[in-house]
């Protein structure tokens, strides 16, 4: 799938679903999601700012506050309705703001510690984000960048083919989740992201590191800018 093609599922993706985004994420990847922003927090260093893109409804961005209290965290995400979701979840988080903006088109003018994204990759152009991401971080800064892969072990990629048509299933039960259940997988069968990124942040010279998680159904795909 072109890279523009996956762009537009974004609306049809997330105009209808941020009410129910927090419970189906958790259900649909039977609480695996929990597992992997772990393993994301692990990996953000204590600094004083943080950059969340596609933060959605906040999930990782608080998490991110929890570890870091005093940092300073922006959530930027293109889809107004789930950043409604994320700043009722603000309360006493000072230190966090959300803005609405495409991310790959982001010129804050300002820049970050660290850089995060859980879900972001698949949706965009490797070149353009990692461009944008550089021109808004600092020297030593980290990217963190985490999203579904297709399993290659032929016998966990019949199952995860399986569950697929389970969830397709229960797309009639939840017609808002409906193009998600029936177009995700072919997406994350199709995309390049773990590559393209990969190849992306060498060619602008960033330290890169790769973790797969549970049998490579996702990954997360760090770069370290040199000082
Ligand atoms: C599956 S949600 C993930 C939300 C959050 N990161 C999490 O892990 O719970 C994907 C989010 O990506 C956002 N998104 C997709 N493309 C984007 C872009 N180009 N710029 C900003 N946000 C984008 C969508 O609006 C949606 O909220």
């Amino acid at each position: 799938m072109k890279t523009q093609s996956a762009k537009e599922l974004v609306p049809r993706f997330f105009e209808k679903t941020a009410h129910t985004y927090d419970k189906i994420v958790n259900l649909t990847t039977f609480g695996k999601d929990k597992y992997w922003k772990k393993e994301i927090i692990k990996k953000v260093p204590n600094c004083s700012s943080v950059l969340d893109l596609a933060c959605g409804t906040g999930i990782l961005t608080f998490q991110i506050a929890k570890k870091l209290p005093d940092a300073k965290i922006l959530g930027v995400d293109i889809t107004e309705s789930y950043l409604e979701i994320a700043r009722k979840k603000l309360k006493h988080y000072q230190k966090i703001s959300f803005l609405c903006q495409d991310a790959e088109k982001l010129n804050l003018g300002q820049k970050f510690d660290c850089i995060t994204s859980s879900y972001i990759p698949k949706y965009c152009n490797a070149e353009a984000l990692i461009k944008m991401c550089l021109n808004h971080l600092n020297p030593g800064g980290k990217i963190i960048l985490h999203d579904f892969t297709c399993p290659k072990n032929k016998i966990v990629r019949s199952l995860w083919n399986l569950y697929f048509v389970v969830l397709h299933l229960a797309g009639f039960l939840l017609p808002n989740w409906e193009d998600v259940f029936v177009e995700l997988p072919k997406l994350i069968r199709e995309t390049r992201w773990l590559d393209d990124y990969e190849d992306t942040m060498k060619k602008y010279g960033l330290q890169v590191d790769k973790q797969s998680l549970t049998l490579y159904t996702s990954s997360i795909l760090t770069g370290i800018k040199k000082i």
